[in-house]
């Protein structure tokens, strides 16, 4: 089989680190990205991290023609890894149709894509807002999908449900992987999240404010339902969400799944709430953090944690990184940024 793979988002955050794992691997990846939200540098960045700069050509999936050439151009893909999406929560609230429009239609340029040139094997990257706040914790992938309080959100949901609805009627065989929060970099220090101006997270927010780059981290709320009042969430290291890519996408090309799309969530297990991890970040990174407390943020869930048993048992794989590794190399990147590594 080809080891041609391609990769939509490739040159964004958790694209980035995916197209890593696959050259580890021995795959080809192909990288299509418009740079909306990404930078050309972070190939280069890859190529120093695996010797490989990998292909990449610009293309917005919204460019039906663009996309088709492509697709004409480039034969025996063997699966592709779908992660170009816009995904900033308060943005989709005020520009609701540019994120239905860029999330939903690319979606769809896509498949019909895929339908043309028989490319049959889809990963997606979903996300934990898909559950809302759930009544049970952890969360498994059985629980109730829930209104979505963002068009972020929606699009998450919509996604889901148009590959669901393809898979049954063709002969896509797709795995949304639901994630919860992923964070960190690279171990080399090398790649990680390059967020346009001010950053939404936490945890671009909190290395922002230590090197200097932001004055105050502003916690969002201290009067929740949890032991320090904070949300609590389950954050996972990029590389390790990187690397159940690699897996989902093997389950696939082995013909491994059990039904034509799967859900998995993608998360530690681990719960921990803002103050914690800003604890766990100055612990490792010796800097006291400024910081104080704030109103809470208009959409935000009080508690959400992932239920991993089943990507442990069907996918065989389990996050091994802790949040102290998680916060160092987030902390490494950042200092790398500061000291002009894109330069
Ligand atoms: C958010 C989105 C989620 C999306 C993900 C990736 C919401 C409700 N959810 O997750 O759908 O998939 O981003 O983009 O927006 N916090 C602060 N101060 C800050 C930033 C965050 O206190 O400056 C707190 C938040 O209140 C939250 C936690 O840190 O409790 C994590 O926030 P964030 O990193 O933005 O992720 P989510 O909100 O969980």
């Amino acid at each position: 089989m080809t080891k041609k793979v391609l990769v939509t988002g490739g040159s964004g955050y958790i694209g980035s680190h995916t197209v890593i794992e696959l050259q580890k691997s021995g795959y080809e990846p192909l990288i299509i990205d418009n740079l909306s939200n990404s930078d050309e540098r972070m190939l280069g960045l890859i190529a120093r991290i695996s010797g490989q700069k990998p292909l990449f050509e610009r293309i917005d999936l919204c460019d039906r023609k663009g996309l088709m050439d492509f697709f004409s151009r480039h034969r025996d893909i063997a699966g592709i890894i779908h992660f170009a999406a816009l995904k900033a929560v308060g943005e989709s609230v005020a520009e609701p149709v540019r994120y239905y429009h860029n999330n939903i239609t690319g979606l769809l340029y896509l498949l019909e894509a895929m339908q043309e040139h028989d490319i049959n094997r889809l990963v997606f990257s979903s996300s934990c807002t898909v559950y809302g706040q759930p009544e049970q914790l952890p969360v498994t992938e059985d629980a109730p999908v829930q209104q979505a309080v963002s068009p972020y959100g929606n699009t998450k949901q919509i996604a889901e449900e148009i590959i669901h609805d393809s898979s049954q009627q063709s002969k896509l065989r797709a795995i949304s992987l639901r994630y919860f929060n992923p964070i960190g970099a690279h171990e080399s220090g090398l790649i990680g999240e390059l967020p346009l101006g001010v950053p939404n997270n936490l945890i671009p927010y909190i290395t922002q404010t230590a090197i200097g780059k932001r004055k105050e981290l502003r916690v969002w709320g201290k009067d929740y339902n949890t032991p320090d009042g904070t949300c609590i969430r389950d954050y996972i290291h990029v590389s390790d969400l990187a690397q159940a890519h690699l897996i989902a996408l093997e389950r696939l090309m082995k013909g491994e799944n059990e039904k034509p799309h799967e859900y998995f969530n993608l998360g530690t297990g681990e719960g921990y709430s803002v103050l914690e991890a800003i604890q766990a970040f100055e612990k490792v990174s010796g800097v006291k953090l400024n910081w104080a407390f704030y109103d809470r943020r208009p959409g935000d869930v009080e508690k959400v944690y992932a239920d991993t048993t089943l990507a442990n048992l069907k996918l065989g794989w389990k996050a091994e990184k802790g949040l102290d590794e998680m916060m160092a190399s987030a902390w490494k990147w950042e200092k790398n940024l500061a000291a002009g590594i894109l330069d």
